[in-house]
């Protein structure tokens, strides 16, 4: 009798899971098959049900019992096969599998563990990278520009990025081109987007090149890392603006190159050197505008440059950031366009075009250069992303890029000259600006030089932030300016920014005044 007692109970619990927790919520956004994947998966991983010897309830009785149709309940089971929480055995029918898939992923924290306080040691490379930092700036980007901050300097308008365009597109290029642009890919790039980019430098920025030229990369960092490493040994010198982009420095400076600080004048950089100065390997300019005072090198500068580059066998890596937002006068052709001795790598982003977050960027490389660049990105990180590449040469192919450009020159012309008028309105007691004839960005001289501390106070409060011209400055002694960025924000939301600025400022003199007064 005892046998025949046992038996239908240990039926039982080998047999059918009841899942009778299982609630499906019809009114939830996650749709009834994902309910059901997520529950079961969940009582699986509770481990009730873990000698493998637990059946689960058919797909009729499962879609029964819940009121749900077969097909959600197929779909729900097919995910727990796929991922290895169930198995099938002919004939018998779905079982828990032995060891659930979390077995094989989940490592387990080392019992005892007691971390050793101790000063680690940096590598001198490391040390060697200025750093201007204030509290968690670096982690907002290059701009360090929060949420609410506004009228920081070289920030584009990537609210107006055509984000449906670019995703229909890249859809597009991954239903036609699969798998290919799931792998690793060409350490030069994407052949289509090579081409697109040549096409488009040849017949925009006066360029002379062709796509075995092209090298794409990570953005103009990465092309100066990368041309850095190539041309100079560590110690060797690279001549850079001065002032100059903060990130041009630090970037040489990860390279181990020693950084020869040039002074400007009207004309862009001075090539005349003192004895003691080193010869440079390379020469890092912003011709078509430079960052940040927004001097266009005249035909002559450029000239010289070139024949000087020649006569000392060195380079001139070519920052071409922003040329394509020209608000006066017409573009002079790059550099790269006129060298006819292989003296210039020039390099382009599309971070100020486009968006800064794609990380794409492009070198045309002299011919005899390209080689040691593929070489470098390989051993660096291999490529950009082959989906983002193909993306972007469908991209510009189809006339997108181009009409994009458009849209946002005309968009910062208006943006601009807003700033201009009201910033002249409501601030000309304390600055004159310097409007430069590209960019994104405009020079505001302080009238009085005493105003520079409390300015650089006032606008950190308000959360109205150029950026001072001493944080481009290397050796450099310029007198007190900060740099206003104007494109990423609203004629709205400039007017609102400039009164603030300028009500915060009054607010201040009348105190002072006031203080004046009654001393
Ligand atoms: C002079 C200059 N070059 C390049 C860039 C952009 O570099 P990346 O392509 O690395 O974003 C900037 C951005 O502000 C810049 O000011």
């Amino acid at each position: 009798m005892a046998k025949k007692k046992s038996r239908p109970q240990k039926r039982r619990r080998r047999s059918i899971i009841a899942f009778e927790m299982i609630r499906l919520d019809r009114t939830a956004p996650e749709p009834l098959h994902e309910q059901l994947y997520r529950q079961i998966r969940d009582e699986l991983k509770s481990g009730r049900f873990g000698d493998g010897s637990s059946r689960l309830p058919s797909s009729r009785t499962l879609a029964t019992d819940r009121g749900i149709s077969r097909s959600t309940v197929r779909l729900a089971l097919s995910k727990l096969h796929a991922e290895g929480y169930l198995r099938s055995k002919p004939g018998s029918g779905t079982f828990v599998a032995n060891l659930l898939p979390e077995s094989f992923l989940t490592a387990d924290q080392p019992k005892n563990y007691q971390p050793i306080q101790r000063p680690v040691r940096i590598s001198d490379r490391v040390k060697a990278i200025p750093d201007a930092r204030v509290g968690n700036q670096f982690d907002l980007g290059a701009t360090g520009a929060g949420p609410g901050v506004s009228l920081v300097a070289s920030i584009p308008a990537v609210d107006e990025f055509p984000i449906a365009v670019w995703e229909r597109l890249r859809v597009q290029v991954l239903a036609k081109k699969g798998v290919t642009l799931l792998r690793y890919s060409s350490n030069r790039g994407d052949v289509d987007l090579r081409k697109a980019i040549a096409a488009y430098l040849c017949d925009f920025r006066g360029a002379r090149c062709h796509p075995d030229q092209i090298v794409i990369v990570a953005g103009m960092q990465q092309a100066m890392l990368i041309s850095a490493m190539a041309v100079l040994n560590p110690g060797e010198a690279a001549w850079i603006e001065d002032p100059c982009y903060q990130q041009t420095r630090r970037v040489l400076s990860l390279a181990g190159v020693k950084i020869v600080p040039k002074t400007l004048d009207n004309q862009g950089i001075v090539i005349a050197r003192s004895p003691k100065e080193p010869l440079p390997r390379m020469i890092y300019v912003t011709p078509s505008h430079q960052f940040p005072l927004g001097i266009t090198m005249s035909f002559q500068r450029r000239t010289d440059l070139l024949n000087f580059a020649r006569a000392h066998n060195a380079f001139i890596f070519e920052d071409d950031y922003d040329a394509e937002f020209r608000f006066v006068g017409l573009p002079l052709p790059s550099l790269q366009g006129i060298d006819n001795a292989s003296r210039v790598i020039y390099a382009g982003t599309v971070s100020k075009i486009l968006c800064p977050s794609l990380r794409l960027g492009y070198i045309v490389a002299p011919e005899q250069l390209v080689d040691s660049f593929v070489k470098i990105r390989s051993a660096m990180d291999q490529h950009s992303s082959p989906i983002e590449q193909a993306t972007l040469a469908r991209f510009i192919t189809e006339g997108f890029f181009l009409s994009h450009i458009k849209r946002m020159r005309k968009l910062y012309a208006e943006r601009r000259d807003f700033f201009i008028k009201q910033f002249n309105e409501l601030l000309a007691d304390h600055f004159t600006l310097q409007v430069p004839e590209a960019g994104l960005n405009i020079v505001a001289w302080l009238k009085r030089e005493e105003d520079f501390a409390l300015i650089k106070r006032i606008t950190a409060d308000i959360g109205v932030r150029p950026t001072p011209l001493s944080f481009f400055c290397i050796q450099a002694k310029l007198k007190p300016a900060v740099i206003f960025g104007f494109a990423a924000w609203t004629t709205t939301q400039i007017r609102e920014s400039l009164v603030k600025l300028a009500s915060a400022l009054r607010n201040h003199d009348k105190d002072l005044n006031y203080g004046r007064q009654s001393r």
